[in-house]
């Protein structure tokens, strides 16, 4: 499993009006009042952004947002998922001309990348949304708006083989073939998208509004692209997509693609008997799997699957704002302590945590750290996060043994300088702007919050940038030196200002 990057940190002077745009998930209280009475009103019709700003934790209302500003023939006869999709889009879409199955594509293209993905985390920087640009040391993000000089011109074909292969078409002529693969772009999970999903995605992306935003090219090792595999991650054949009955456009039935999340299962885990349980595990394995990535960041490289351990910094200018200088991944399936493993852990426990972003099983409740993409996972539909609950909860139920080892995934570290302070009993490690240290109450590194060292009792923080320090414990401090020291700007950053609440 390869690993997420995080994008190198730069002022947060940048961060303005296009951020609210992005995240959408603003004043959610607030703006989902405001999408029921756009709905009543015609300035749905001009109000597409206020789709955007139902978003939030109007998910159930969101729906009837959508018919009311896109007309009521449209609407009428799409899927949930399409209609939570075009209700959630943070930016207006351009339906004209589409006819039903189009729409109904477009809808399911936004669900799949401003809900069950998190796209935006790394496509959209302070020229606007998915317009790329953010800097991730060697590669930069692409502008994914259908600008016609600066925009994405992958065809659907070409898009698809991206993503099921990693190859980068940029500066290859047409007709050419990439000799190069994409290096941050999560594509090995996006491969395992069925088709249908990803031609969603990249109807989507057509009909966003264009962003003029030249992108800087990229600086990175070239590396061929990868062959897209006939078996999925666990070795089980995939099943066909579309028929074999001389109708190419036929498709297999196989709604909600569980067939295919049941093939990609990377673990020997036997799926629930029950037809609806089964179903459901099909569903969440599919989208831990192929859309949502749970694994690039919850997987450590050379790790035990969904173990956690892996360590994400906070961008500088981030710090003040969530109050974080670094986190790591949770263990989600350990036997000993994941998050699902966890008797005191039920639905409604993982159902407060993705829409509200808190701990609910501690007490008191802490917030979640960033770089948890709940912000997007909380606009999917109640029937996906049950999914991906009872995949998950499968996993970890399963007690395999290769999972008996995981260790303790230890707290955040937490940012303070002189005007935000320590929790009682820990110090600041610099009043210019630092992280605050636990005294007199360790007697290992694994006492300590991530990535300190304990020394004498009392935690230390990191000599090195974290590079090494506790890396023995998790083996993954080291992924803090991946982020480069400068460049770009953090479109994550104007996220978390909206929405992640900020620790002590
Ligand atoms: C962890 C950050 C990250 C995430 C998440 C991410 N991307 Fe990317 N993506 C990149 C970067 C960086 C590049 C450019 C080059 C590279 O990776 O080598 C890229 C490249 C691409 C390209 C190639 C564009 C071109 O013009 O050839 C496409 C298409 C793309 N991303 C789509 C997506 C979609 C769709 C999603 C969500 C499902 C997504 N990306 C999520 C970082 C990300
Ligand atoms: C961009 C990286 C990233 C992605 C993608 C991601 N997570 Fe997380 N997740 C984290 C980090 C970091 C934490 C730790 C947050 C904290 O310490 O508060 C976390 C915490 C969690 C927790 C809290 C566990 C606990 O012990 O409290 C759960 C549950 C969780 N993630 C589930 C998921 C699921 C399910 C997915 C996929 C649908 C996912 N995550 C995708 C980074 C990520």
């Amino acid at each position: 499993m390869r690993s997420r990057w995080l994008p190198a940190s730069t002022a947060l002077a940048v961060l303005s009006i296009a951020a609210i745009a992005a995240c959408g998930s603003g004043s959610s209280g607030a703006a989902g009042a405001a999408g029921t009475s756009g709905a009543a009103g015609e300035a749905g019709a001009t109000g597409v952004p206020g789709a955007a700003g139902a978003s939030g934790e109007a998910g159930a209302r969101g729906p009837a947002g959508a018919a009311g500003e896109a007309g009521a023939t449209i609407v009428v006869g799409i899927s949930d998922t399409a209609a939570q999709g075009l209700s959630i889009s943070p930016v207006p879409v351009d339906l004209t001309g589409l006819n039903q199955d189009q729409i109904e594509l477009v809808g399911n293209g936004s669900y799949l990348v401003n809900a069950a993905s998190d796209c935006a985390s790394c496509h959209t920087g302070t020229a606007g949304f998915l317009a790329g640009g953010v800097s991730f040391g060697p590669v930069t993000s692409r502008n994914l708006t259908p600008d016609s000089t600066t925009g994405m011109t992958l065809t659907e074909p070409q898009f698809i083989v991206s993503m099921r292969t990693g190859a980068d078409f940029s500066g290859v002529p047409d007709g050419g073939t990439p000799t190069a693969s994409l290096l941050v772009m999560p594509w090995d999970a996006l491969r395992w998208a069925s088709t249908y999903d990803l031609a969603s995605i990249w109807a989507y992306l057509k009909v966003i509004p264009p962003v003029t935003n030249a992108v800087a090219a990229d600086t990175k090792p070239v590396a061929p692209p990868t062959p897209f595999p006939a078996d999925g991650p666990g070795g089980a054949p995939l099943p066909p997509e579309f028929t074999t009955s001389g109708d190419a456009e036929a498709p297999v039935p196989d709604p909600g693609f569980t067939l295919r999340g049941l093939a990609l299962n990377p673990l020997d885990v036997t799926p629930p008997a029950d037809p609806a349980t089964q179903s459901q595990f099909g569903r969440g394995c599919y989208l831990v799997t192929a859309i949502s990535d749970c694994s690039g960041c919850h997987t450590n490289s050379g790790g035990t699957y969904l173990t956690g351990g892996q360590v994400f910094a906070t961008p500088a200018p981030l710090e003040p704002v969530v109050h974080t200088v670094r986190a790591a991944a949770a263990d989600l399936v350990g036997a000993h302590n994941g998050f699902f493993t966890n008797p005191d852990v039920d639905y409604a426990t993982f159902l407060t945590l993705i829409t509200e972003g808190i701990h609910a099983e501690d007490n008191p409740p802490e917030p979640l750290a960033y770089p948890m993409p709940w912000q997007y996972f909380r606009n999917m539909t109640s029937d996906d996060l049950q999914a991906i609950y009872v995949y998950v909860n499968a996993v970890a139920s399963a007690g395999l043994a290769s999972l008996s080892t995981d260790g303790v995934i230890p707290n955040p570290a937490l940012y303070c300088d002189s005007t935000i302070s320590c929790p009682p009993g820990s110090t600041c490690s610099s009043a210019s702007g630092g992280e605050c240290l636990a005294q007199g109450a360790c007697s290992t590194d694994l006492d300590c919050d991530v990535c300190q060292v304990c020394v004498g009792a009392s935690a230390s923080a990191p000599t090195d940038g974290g590079a090494t320090d506790g890396a023995a414990a998790f083996g993954s401090c080291t992924a803090l030196s991946s982020v480069a020291p400068d460049g770009g700007t953090s479109p994550l950053a104007q996220c978390v200002a909206e929405g992640y609440p900020a620790f002590h």
